[in-house]
């Protein structure tokens, strides 16, 4: 038997050169103290071979247009056979993923493991941790349900506030001027495609980069790196103690692995698929929509701000980020590696971890933009006895306007203020907006019935400004 596996190996080998090309990767040398703090990498690449395999399988099922794809994940969660179970997994999988991420980043930028000759680990990772983000949140959005079509909402909105190339993002990512079916269709592309493509591309830059430039040992305070004599440094260094990463350290990568995957499928067996929101309705008053935990702090960036300047934080926070994390080798790239040694760096994963953890406090508080938790109007707000203006007044509410528009200090502040909005526009603009919205407006032309909006606009025109005494008629 185990005759027959070695013949039919060597037949392989011979023909493919497989082992001459694998074997120096797997047995390369490692540093022999390379131990637990080094697992989290594989950990993020097993994360995500999880998610090719599942996100391949709910592929199978999923209609990704506007009109089925709600009912489409209906069917995976409570017809088809484990299909809650493949939702459930790939949900947990991919908050594995971006948990390993970014403990791997902040290890290895703990550990000074960016400085030379590794400044391209560094580089070609932070890219991946955009490109992984971006992939989160295009998934988030396949849900297809009210809070996926709220995000993509508020995203746009915000989109749309960039300078010059703003209103072209915003529509680019809606896909036209109100939200449709192809806007799934779009981002399913992206989310099943091009980055996971994107990712894979550049694993494999990251891991060439690894057998490169080998694995840094772990620091010492005083051991400095210095870029001209480091990589011979490193090989005698490895000469002397590094042990082959097969099968010496590699198990450590494997234990790790299993366990995450069991952790994995723990969660979703038992916290089950994240529950289906209702399906998209923009004039639905339920939803409290509220974006998967690792973009929650940055809606709460988006939402605390004054609205004054929040354009400039939406578009330069994130380059920003990107560009501050970019830099990290080239601020330094030689010197001390341990954190003893490296107050600044201890200040930055300090004020880091506080900042992110404020915000998230901050988004856990829900409440980022828009408002959910509106009550009706109050009798002493509508002031009249019209049927028709109270019809209009309940519609308000019951049609989410609320939500996004306040009245005298009752409701939400995405949309303007309508205290006044009878003095400030007639009849057929007043109808012109509600039916075509736009810019953060959700339209409701299909929505509202005709009386509907005749009720809605005769409570909206008696929001005007008080009557000046003098132009009374008596
Ligand atoms: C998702 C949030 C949202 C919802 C829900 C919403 N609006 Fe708006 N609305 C906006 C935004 C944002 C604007 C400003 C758009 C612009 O600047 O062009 C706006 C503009 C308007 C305007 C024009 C205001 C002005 O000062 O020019 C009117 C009128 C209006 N909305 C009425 C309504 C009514 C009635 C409803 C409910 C049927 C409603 N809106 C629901 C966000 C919303």
């Amino acid at each position: 038997m185990k005759d027959t596996f070695k013949k039919i190996w060597q037949w392989v080998d011979e023909r493919t050169g497989l082992g001459e090309m694998l074997g120096p990767q797997l047995t390369h040398l490692v540093p022999h103290d390379a131990r637990w703090w080094y697992v989290f990498g594989s950990a993020t690449l097993m994360a995500f071979s999880l998610q090719i395999v599942t996100g391949i399988l709910l592929a199978f099922t999923y209609v990704p247009s506007g009109g089925q794809a709600y009912d489409s994940l209906m069917y995976i969660t409570h017809v088809q056979p484990w299909g809650w179970y493949l939702r459930a997994l790939h949900f947990y999988g991919a908050s594995a993923m971006i948990l390993m991420m970014i403990i791997h980043m902040v290890q290895v930028f703990a550990f000074g493991s960016y400085k030379y000759p590794r400044e391209m680990n560094w580089l070609s990772g932070v890219l991946l941790f955009a490109f992984t983000i971006t992939l989160g949140f295009t998934g988030q959005l396949m849900r297809w349900d009210q809070n996926a079509v709220w995000s993509i909402m508020v995203a746009a909105e915000q989109a749309g506030r960039v300078p010059i190339i703003g209103p072209w993002l915003g529509r680019f990512i809606v896909g036209g001027d109100v939200e449709s079916a192809s806007t799934l269709t779009k981002f399913y592309a992206l989310h099943v495609f091009v980055l996971p493509g994107i990712i894979l591309a550049f694993i494999g830059l990251h891991l060439q980069l690894v057998l490169k430039n080998g694995i840094s040992e772990p620091p010492t305070p005083g051991k400095t790196v210095d870029p001209a004599t480091e990589r011979a440094e490193y090989h005698e260094l490895m000469e002397k103690t590094g042990v082959p990463f097969w099968p010496d350290a590699a198990w450590r990568d494997a234990v790790f692995g299993v366990g995450l995957l069991l952790a994995i499928m723990f969660c979703a067996w038992y916290f089950g698929a994240p529950a289906m929101d209702n399906p998209p309705d923009p004039s639905l008053t339920t939803a409290n929509p509220q974006p998967d935990w690792y973009l929650m702090w940055y809606f709460a960036v988006l939402a605390l701000m004054p609205p004054q300047i929040e354009s400039v934080v939406m578009v330069f926070g994130p380059l920003l980020m990107g560009l501050l994390l970019f830099s990290v080798p080239f601020i330094s790239n030689s010197g001390e590696r341990h954190l003893k040694k490296r107050p600044w760096a201890v200040g930055a994963i300090v004020l880091g971890a506080i900042l992110v953890g404020v915000l998230w406090h901050a988004a856990s508080e829900e409440n980022w933009s828009p408002h959910f938790t509106e009550k009706p109007l109050p009798v002493e707000v509508v002031q009249s006895t019209d049927a028709h203006v109270i019809h209009g007044a309940t519609l308000f509410y019951d049609r989410g306007c609320i939500n996004c528009h306040a009245i005298q200090g009752h409701g939400g502040v995405k949309g303007p203020d309508l205290t006044f909005i009878g003095s400030k526009l007639d009849a057929s603009q007043i109808i012109l907006r509600i039916a075509n919205g736009g810019k953060g407006m959700p339209s409701f032309a299909g929505i509202l019935k005709s009386d509907e909006m005749g009720d809605l606009l005769a409570f909206l025109q008696t929001r005007k400004h008080a009557p000046l005494p003098y132009s009374n008629n008596n």
